[in-house]
């Protein structure tokens, strides 16, 4: 054996030694995170929207660009006005393409039911105005809905046109925590 070869045994079992405290502690600090994390939920509903055109705007502001509409809408748990309240849909619309054939929405469905009462979902997105079904985002949400990630369809039903009186069928499917 030559005179080098203890010190080059040393050195080896250190690096392995070294090697195999950084896995221990890896491993240490992996495993208490690990056991708190909750698969997210996934949440799906049907909601129906009564919207009514108030105010002094006619519909052919439609067509204009830069129009902003203002909703306070109730929303029910049927298509019926006098079923169940949910909530209401708080937000608003800007008609932001040029030719007017999309608009933007920004609005929060704000929860005053048994089972959802004080939650918030934000709901965004760009859809085209002819579209019969439309899709927007569910960005965001408070309360059960935190963390709040997933999408909504938006088929309007008219009901009395005369009136601008139509429900919109919205259906949710969001995950959260
Ligand atoms: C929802 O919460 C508000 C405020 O805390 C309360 O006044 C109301 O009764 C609640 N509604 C339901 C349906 O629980
Ligand atoms: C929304 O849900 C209802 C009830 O499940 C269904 O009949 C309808 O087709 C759905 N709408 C869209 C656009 O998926």
């Amino acid at each position: 054996m030559s005179p080098f070869s203890a010190p080059k045994v040393l050195t080896t079992m250190t690096l392995s030694q070294l090697f195999l405290l950084s896995t221990y502690s890896i491993v240490m600090h992996c495993c208490p995170s690990k056991a708190t994390v909750q698969p997210p939920q996934t949440t799906e509903m049907v909601l129906y929207f009564q919207d009514f055109l108030l105010g002094p705007t006619p519909p052919s502001s439609r067509s204009q660009f830069g129009t902003v509409f203002i909703a306070d809408d109730p929303i029910t748990e049927t298509p019926d006005p006098s079923s169940a309240m949910v909530g209401r849909a708080q937000g608003m619309y800007v008609i932001s393409a040029l030719d007017a054939s999309s608009a933007q929405a920004i609005f929060s469905i704000v929860f005053t039911n048994q089972a959802y009462n004080g939650s918030t979902l934000e709901i965004q997105g760009t859809g085209k105005q002819l579209e019969r079904v439309l899709e927007y985002s569910v960005v965001a949400g408070t309360g059960k809905f935190r963390f709040a990630r997933g999408y909504a369809t938006f088929e309007t039903i008219p009901m009395d046109v005369s009136r601008g009186y139509s429900v919109i069928q919205c259906n949710v499917t969001v995950r959260h925590d």
